[in-house]
C-alpha cells in the first residue's frame, strides 16, 4: 500500500506583509479584480485565542483574510496603559503562520496619522460612545471608531470582526457603519474564556499570581446576576448594588456593574428580554471588562422592572483614574 501523506488544510501557509497604506492597497486591489470576498480581523497585537476565533470565522466566510496590528494611540486616554500595552510581533507572526492568514497589516503611527494626532479628523459616535466605559475613557471610543473607519475605508472588506468582550465597542462601531453608510458587515463574535471562567484579554496580563486567582470572580458574580435577573429573584438595581458589593468583598475596584438592553445598552423597560449585564472592575493595576446576556420570558421582565429604578448609568462607585 502507498504512503499517505497527510498535507495541512487550507490555503497556502505563505503569508503577505505590508506596513503601508500603499502596500496594502496593492493587495486588496488585485483581490478585488481576482472577485474575492475579504474579511478584516482588526487587533492591537499580543495577539490570543479570542483573536484566533475571529480569524478563524474570518477564514470561513471570506476567500481573503487580512488581520491588522495597530496600537492606536487615541483611544488611550492620559495615564492609561499606552506606553506598556504588550508588544508581541514575533509570536504574533508565528501563530498566524500557523492558523492562516493572507495579509498582516502593521503600519506605524505616520501611516494611519499622517498628520499626526494633536489636531485631526475625528469620528464621534455619540450616546452610545458617553456611557458606561465611556463615562471614565471620553476619548476612548472615538479614538477605536476613527481607527477602525481608516482600516475599513482601506482594507474594503466585505466584513469586519470584533470580539463581543468588549460589547460598547462593537456596537459603537456597528452604529458608525451604519450612520457612515459603509458597505460592510460588522460581525460580533462570542467572549472567548480561560477554563475558569476569566474572559481572554491582552490586559490580563498586567495581573500579579494573586490578582490572577481572584480574576474569575468577575464571570461568577455575572453568572450570579444573570441567575438572578433570569428568575426574577431581585429588582435590577439590588441585583447591580449586590454584584458591585461583591466585586469589592473580593478585592475589586468596581467601576459600574449595569444592566441594559442588549440591543442599543439603553436602561430597559418592561417589555425588553434580550438583556446584557455589563462591567467594569479595577483590579491591582488591570482594568477587567466582561459581560453575559440574559434573555427573559416576558413575564419575567415586567416583573423585575418594576418599581423601576434610576436607569442612569448603573452603579459607579470609584471615580475614573486619569
Ligand atoms: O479591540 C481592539 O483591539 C481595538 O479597540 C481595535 C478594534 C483594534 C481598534 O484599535
Amino acid at each position: 500500500m502507498s504512503e499517505v501523506i497527510i498535507e495541512p488544510l487550507g490555503r497556502a501557509p505563505l503569508m503577505e506583509t505590508a506596513s503601508n497604506l500603499s502596500g496594502l492597497r496593492f493587495t486588496i486591489n488585485e483581490w478585488k479584480r481576482a472577485g474575492h470576498s475579504i474579511a478584516l480581523v482588526p487587533t492591537m497585537g499580543n495577539l490570543h485565542d479570542g483573536h484566533i476565533s475571529l480569524l478563524n470565522r474570518a477564514r470561513d466566510i471570506a476567500d481573503r483574510t487580512v488581520l491588522s496590528i495597530f496600537v492606536n494611540p487615541i483611544q488611550f486616554g492620559r495615564g492609561e496603559d499606552y506606553d506598556k500595552y504588550p508588544s508581541t510581533l514575533a509570536e504574533d507572526k508565528n501563530k498566524l503562520e500557523k492558523y492562516g492568514l493572507d495579509l498582516l497589516f502593521t503600519p506605524d503611527l505616520k501611516q494611519l496619522y499622517p498628520g499626526g494626532t494633536a489636531i485631526d479628523t475625528r469620528i464621534n459616535v455619540p450616546g452610545l460612545s458617553d456611557m458606561l466605559c465611556g463615562k471614565s475613557r471620553p476619548e476612548h471610543f472615538s479614538g477605536v471608531a476613527t481607527v477602525v473607519s481608516k482600516l475599513l475605508i482601506n482594507v474594503q472588506p466585505d466584513a469586519a470582526l470584533f470580539g463581543e468582550k468588549d460589547y460598547q465597542q462593537l456596537l459603537v462601531i456597528k452604529r458608525m457603519v451604519h450612520d457612515l453608510c459603509m458597505p460592510v458587515e460588522v460581525i460580533g463574535m462570542p467572549v472567548v474564556r480561560e477554563p475558569d471562567g476569566l474572559a481572554i484579554s491582552s490586559r490580563n496580563a498586567y495581573l500579579t499570581k494573586e490578582e490572577r486567582k481572584k480574576a474569575p470572580a468577575i464571570f461568577k458574580i455575572l453568572k450570579t446576576a444573570a441567575d438572578q435577573l433570569r428568575y426574577r429573584k431581585k429588582r435590577m438595581d439590588e441585583i447591580e448594588k449586590e454584584a458591585v458589593t461583591k466585586l469589592e468583598e473580593t478585592g475589586f475596584r468596581p467601576e459600574y456593574v449595569s444592566i441594559r438592553r442588549t440591543e442599543d445598552l439603553r436602561g430597559p423597560s418592561a417589555d425588553d428580554t434580550q438583556l446584557s449585564i455589563l462591567l467594569a472592575a479595577w483590579l491591582g493595576s488591570a482594568r477587567l471588562i466582561d459581560n453575559v446576556k440574559v434573555r427573559l420570558s416576558a413575564s419575567a421582565a415586567e416583573k423585575i422592572i418594576s418599581p423601576l429604578p434610576s436607569r442612569g448609568e448603573g452603579k459607579r462607585v470609584i471615580p475614573s483614574p486619569t
